[in-house]
């Protein structure tokens, strides 16, 4: 695997006639970016990984400064999975311009954005479609690759793919689970055994609610049911639970005839901030 550090030497290196799936990340990679890197090299015969603590989407300086950088094992996973070309840029290459810059600017995510993650961290999406655009606009992929886990973060750059009209196809990998079920995030390397042990309480909780929806129960029931389930545990602090349309992350109503239904969370867990979601009527362990 050959390491680019700016992205005039990545273009330079990448092939002009192939088709690239790339697979944008943070770093402190686990097993969940391995499934992505996989999906990508099922996809396209090039993969494309990038390492980027992207500063403008942190809404908490704290977050960011505390947030995992392990790049020696990270490049280590990397090989092993066969990736042949990783990003690892500075700010600088990233922004050109200044991080104030950016070509999703203005774009009007509507009630993608207004609730969720989008209520609860200003600025997070716009600085995760001011990243994005501009890692796309360097890489030029045929297909995107992104988790499930961030199901809002998908939408938006769906979203935001459409408005600018980049020409790339998206593609959304299932969440991988450890055995208890909790999400696998980079931000679990910062729970404490107890802290670990509880936050696998968090998926327990949301396969209780798509149970639920799946028996007819009322939407508030089942919302209610799980914050007050996951706050039953002193490490656990729940921000929200919310049932919505898959496709416009609007609440969902009751008897609403929806192509994906879907119930969200995010909880407080010692030092961090998690979140979790699960597809109703779809195979997602
Ligand atoms: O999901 C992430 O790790 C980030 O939000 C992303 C898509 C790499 C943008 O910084």
């Amino acid at each position: 695997m050959r390491i680019y550090k700016t992205a005039k030497a990545l273009q330079k290196a990448l092939p002009k006639d192939k088709a690239i799936a790339y697979v944008p990340t943070m770093g402190a990679l686990h097993a969940g970016h391995m499934v992505l890197i996989d999906a990508a090299a099922k996809l396209h015969d090039v993969v494309v990984a990038s390492i980027f603590v992207n500063p403008t989407q942190f809404n908490d300086d704290a977050d960011l400064d505390a947030y995992p950088r392990t790049p020696k094992s990270d490049v280590a996973l990397l090989k092993k999975h066969g990736c042949k070309y990783l990003y690892l840029p500075k700010v600088e290459d990233i922004y050109p311009k200044g991080t104030k810059f950016s070509a999703a600017e203005g774009i009007d995510f509507g009630p993608l954005t207004d609730t969720m993650e989008g209520a609860n961290r200003p600025g997070h999406f716009d600085g995760v479609a001011q990243v994005v655009s501009r890692l796309l606009e360097i890489v030029q992929p045929t297909t995107l690759v992104l988790g499930q886990k961030d199901y809002q973060q998908v939408a938006v750059i769906r979203a935001m793919v459409q408005r600018l009209d980049i020409p790339v196809d998206v593609s959304v990998v299932p969440t991988v689970r450890a055995k208890d079920g909790l999400a696998l995030s980079s931000r679990n390397k910062r729970l404490n055994n107890k802290e670990r042990i509880a936050a696998g309480t968090i998926n327990v909780q949301l396969a209780a609610v798509v149970a639920g929806l799946k028996a007819g129960w009322p939407v508030d029931v089942l919302e209610q049911l799980a914050l007050s389930g996951i706050g039953q545990n002193d490490l656990l602090n729940p921000e929200y639970v919310q049932i919505f349309d898959g496709d416009t992350l609007l609440s969902y109503l009751d008897g609403d005839n929806v192509r994906e239904l879907v119930v969200a969370t995010a909880v407080h867990c010692g030092p961090v901030r998690l979140i979790d979601n699960r597809i109703v009527n779809q195979s997602n362990p």
